[in-house]
């Protein structure tokens, strides 16, 4: 099959191969798939919107699982549906306590058990790195929903397509992250993956105690099309941004309960202070809400977290049947799949294309003794796990965990 298409500047792009290449792929970060593949699965999702009875068959005959030891709503029935609506089967389970984890068993051994079962897994894990240890140890791709305070890739999926439903881009935006940028995992994913589009500045809202982690930060600056700027304040900044993602404070990731009962409501978002956003700025919350948003903002045309729970699983039906290399029939490319030039030619302060994912290689060298810092890192529980580190691409250099991204001290 020869599915070459190109663009107006003349980019030659095979399809077959931007297709092909996620089939079988584990995804715990974006950063695991291209900017060409993120532009695929968000035209694919627009497609699946407009086809839904024509890939009701896409994945006949597959079944996925659903690990999910921590608890979740949206995100699990999200995965599932996905599968169901493209005609597949689902097994999982929803609690740790119902799965074998509560006899001691490991994440490999899980994993090496349910890869004969499934052709493709979604895991939800307390640890950090628990889906890059899944992914490993599994033989069927394994999509990371969610590891701990770390990373939450299908959920940036929704939020992008919702972004983009709004303003028909990625980039060239002010985006305000606010509440719980500590534990936030949907914020990590979404800084990380926007970078690579470039050109955002990003305005950080959150209480002293629950700033954002220095590799998310790193990745800012290591991108120099982006930038940051962190304040206490949110009703200072409301009036500049174009998005405002807000977040729960993450309740389950605190050791100090005084410390959560303190922080939970600093930001209370209502239709009054809303009125000194910009018209056209889109709210975001990746839900549960608890406080962040006061209900009258539901009916504000701005409020935009129902539209993501809809975009999620439209964005996970691209990735199930992207990662189990079935294609979606009558599916034809558009030209937004073509990474624009500029985004092309994007490159990282250290000379890595932003187009093309930024894979963390272990690094051979790294000291044999180190340990990670981080208490919520599996690499600290399951301590079989051969420890593995890389070095950033950040003007310090320092080592870093290749399981949960902590920087060594
Ligand atoms: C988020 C999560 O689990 O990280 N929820 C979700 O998946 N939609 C956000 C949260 O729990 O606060």
């Amino acid at each position: 099959m020869t599915n070459v298409f190109s663009d107006s500047s003349n980019q030659v792009f095979s399809r077959c191969a931007i297709a092909q290449s996620l089939a079988n792929k584990s995804v715990v970060t974006l950063d695991d798939i291209s900017t060409a593949q993120i532009r695929m699965l968000l035209d694919k999702a627009r497609y699946i919107d407009e086809h839904r009875k024509e890939v009701a068959h896409t994945c006949d005959g597959r079944v996925l699982a659903t690990l999910f030891y921590e608890p979740s709503t949206r995100t699990r029935l999200s995965f599932e549906t996905a599968m169901l609506r493209l005609g597949g089967k689902v097994i999982g389970f929803a609690g740790a306590q119902l799965s074998s984890a509560s006899k001691g068993e490991t994440v490999s051994d899980t994993l090496k058990v349910v890869s004969n079962y499934v052709d493709v897994v979604a895991m939800r894990h307390p640890k950090e790195g628990a889906a890059f240890v899944a992914s490993h140890a599994g033989s069927v791709p394994v999509v990371n929903a969610g590891d701990g305070g770390h990373m939450h890739p299908t959920q940036t999926l929704a939020d992008l397509a919702t972004i983009l439903a709004r303003f028909g881009r990625l980039n060239n935006l002010t985006v305000g992250l606010c509440g719980d940028l500590t534990y936030g995992r949907t914020v990590h994913s979404l800084i990380e993956t926007l970078c690579r589009f470039g050109n955002v500045h990003f305005v950080l809202i959150s209480p002293d105690e629950l700033k954002t982690p220095q590799y998310v930060i790193d990745r800012i600056n290591d991108t120099p099309s982006c930038s940051y700027e962190e304040t206490r304040n949110l009703m200072e900044v409301i009036g500049s941004l174009d998005v405002l993602y807000m977040t729960r404070v993450q309740e389950e990731r605190f050791t100090d309960r005084e410390q959560y009962l303190r922080l939970r409501d600093t930001y209370i978002l209502t239709e009054e202070k809303l009125q000194k956003a910009k018209s056209y700025m889109p709210v975001l919350h990746p839900l549960p809400r608890i406080n962040e948003i006061a209900v009258d903002v539901d009916d504000d045309p701005r409020a935009a977290y129902f539209e993501q729970v809809k975009n999620g699983m439209l964005m996970r039906m691209a990735l199930e049947s992207s990662v189990l290399g079935d294609e979606l029939p009558g599916y034809e490319p558009t030209d937004f799949v073509n990474v624009p030039k500029d985004e092309l030619e994007a490159y990282d302060a250290h000379g890595i294309s932003l187009a093309n994912p930024r894979v963390h290689i272990s690094d051979e060298n790294a000291p044999e003794n180190l340990i990670c810092p981080n208490s919520r890192c599996i690499t600290n529980s399951e301590l079989t796990l051969k420890r593995r580190f890389y070095k950033a691409e950040s003007d310090r250099h320092e080592y870093h965990c290749l399981y949960c991204d902590e920087e060594l001290q």
